[in-house]
C-alpha cells in the first residue's frame, strides 16, 4: 500500500519531533510493506515569515490532496507581537476547519516506566492508566450562535451558545462507540443532562447509537462527576466522549496525569481522510534547536495515524511497543529524565525507537 502524507513541521521544535517521526514510519513502512511519500507544507510561524499569512492556500491544498497530515507544532515569541488576524494559531484553527475535523482523540496513557512521573498516588494508578478522551472539536460554545458583548441597560453581557444538531451529535457518538469496540469496549458520555437543555438532546441521540452497538457497555456521567473521578479513580474509564467545551477541560486534566507532556499524542478526525496527527504540546520556543526535545509524543502520533487513518494496527502496536521498550531500557529526555537513567537528545531517541523497530 501506498500512501500520502502531508507534513508540516511549523515552529520551534516542531521540525525536530517531525523528522525523528517521519524516520520512524520510513522503517515501519519497510517492516511492513507500506509505502509512504511526503509532501511538505507550510504553516503558522514557519509560513508567515515566508509567505505572509499562517495557513497558504496551497497548505489547505496539499493537505486535502493527502490521505493523512502530520503536524508538529506552531507558535513562538517571534510573532507574539503580530496582527491577530494572522496569529501562527490561525493557521492550526483553520486547517482544522478546512479538514472538517469533528472529532479529537487524546489517549491519556501512563506507560508504566514512567509510574513516577504520574501526579497521582501509585495506589489510585492501580493497574495503570490508559484513557481515550474524544473530544468534539467544531461545535458547542465555540462555534454556536448568538454570540457576542452587548449593551443591555447599563451594563454590558456577554453571551455564547451550546448548541448541537442531532447529526453532530451522532457523528461524534459513532465515533466514540467505535474506538471504544476496538478498546476495553466501554464509553461513558459525559454530559450535564441535570441542567442543560443541549444535554439532553445529546444523551438522547447518544442512547439512539448505542443500539447498533450492543457489544459496548455505555455509561452516562455529568461533567463535574467526570472531573472527579479522572483523578479519583481514572481506570473507571476506557473510552470517553463529551462535547466540546468539556473535552476541551477533560482532555487537559486526563493528559496532565500522567504527568509528562512531551509523551502524548493526538488525532483529529473528520468524516474521511485525510486526518491529522499531532503531539499536543507546544512549540516549546525554550528548548528548540537544541536536540532537548521528546520526539515520543510525534512518533506515537504517527503511531495513531497507522491505526485511524491507515487501519494498520499491527504497524501502529510495533511503534508503540518500540516506545515503551526504549524506555524500558532506560533512555529518557529532558523532560521525563530521573536519577539513574540516561539522558538523551531528539536524535538519538528517535534513533533508539527505530533500532528497536
Ligand atoms: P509548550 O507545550 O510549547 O511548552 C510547555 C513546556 O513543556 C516548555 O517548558 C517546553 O520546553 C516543554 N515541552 C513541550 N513539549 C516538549 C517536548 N516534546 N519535549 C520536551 N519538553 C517539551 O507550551 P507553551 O510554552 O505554552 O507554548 C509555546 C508556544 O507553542 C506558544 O507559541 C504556543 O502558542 C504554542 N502552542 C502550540 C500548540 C500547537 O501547535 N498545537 C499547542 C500549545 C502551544
Ligand atoms: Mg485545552
Amino acid at each position: 500500500m501506498r500512501y500520502n502524507i502531508c507534513v508540516m513541521p511549523g515552529d520551534g521544535i516542531g521540525p525536530e519531533i517531525v523528522a525523528e517521526a517521519v524516520k520512524v514510519l520510513d522503517v515501519v513502512g519497510k517492516k511492513f510493506g507500506l509505502e509512504f511519500a511526503y509532501t511538505q507544507a507550510l504553516i503558522g510561524g514557519a509560513a508567515i515569515d515566508a509567505v505572509g499569512v499562517p495557513l497558504p492556500d496551497e497548505t489547505v491544498a496539499a493537505c486535502k490532496a493527502a490521505d493523512a497530515v502530520l503536524l508538529g507544532a506552531v507558535g513562538g515569541p517571534k510573532w507574539d507581537e503580530i496582527d491577530p488576524a494572522i496569529r501562527p494559531e490561525k493557521g492550526l484553527l483553520g486547517i482544522r476547519k478546512a479538514l472538517g475535523l469533528f472529532a479529537n482523540l487524546r489517549p491519556a496513557k501512563l506507560f508504566p516506566e514512567l509510574a513516577a512521573a504520574c501526579c497521582l498516588r501509585p495506589d489510585i494508578v492501580g493497574q495503570g492508566l490508559d484513557v481515550m478522551v474524544i473530544r468534539e472539536l467544531t461545535g458547542g460554545a465555540y462555534f454556536g450562535e448568538p454570540r457576542g458583548i452587548e449593551k443591555r441597560g447599563d451594563e454590558e453581557v456577554g453571551f455564547n451558545t451550546m448548541v448541537y444538531a442531532e447529526h453532530e451529535v451522532r457523528r461524534i457518538a459513532k465515533v466514540g462507540f467505535e474506538t471504544a469496540r476496538k478498546r476495553g469496549k466501554k464509553l461513558c458520555s459525559v454530559d450535564k443532562a441535570n441542567v442543560l437543555d443541549v444535554s439532553r438532546l445529546w444523551r438522547k441521540v447518544v442512547l439512539e447509537v448505542a443500539k447498533d452497538y450492543p457489544d459496548v457497555e455505555l455509561s452516562h456521567m455529568y461533567v463535574d462527576n467526570a472531573a472527579m473521578q479522572l483523578v479519583r479513580a481514572p481506570s473507571q474509564f476506557d473510552v470517553i466522549v463529551t462535547e466540546n467545551l468539556f473535552g476541551d477541560i477533560l482532555s487537559d486534566e486526563a493528559a496532565v496525569i500522567t504527568g509528562s507532556i512531551g509523551m502524548l499524542p493526538s488525532a483529529s478526525l473528520g468524516a474521511a481522510n485525510p486526518g491529522l496527527y499531532e503531539p499536543i504540546h507546544g512549540s516549546a520556543p525554550d528548548i528548540a534547536g537544541q536536540d532537548k526535545a521528546n520526539p515520543l509524543a510525534t512518533i506515537l502520533s504517527v503511531a495513531m495515524m497507522l491505526k485511524h487513518s491507515f487501519d494498520q494496527p499491527a504497524a501502529a502496536e510495533a511503534i508503540e511497543a518500540a516506545c515503551a521498550k526504549v524506555l524500558a531500557d532506560g533512555y529518557r529526555t529532558g523532560d521525563i529524565m530521573e536519577p539513574g537513567k540516561t539522558l538523551v537528545g531528539c536524535k538519538a531517541m528517535g534513533q533508539l525507537v527505530v533500532e528497536r523497530l
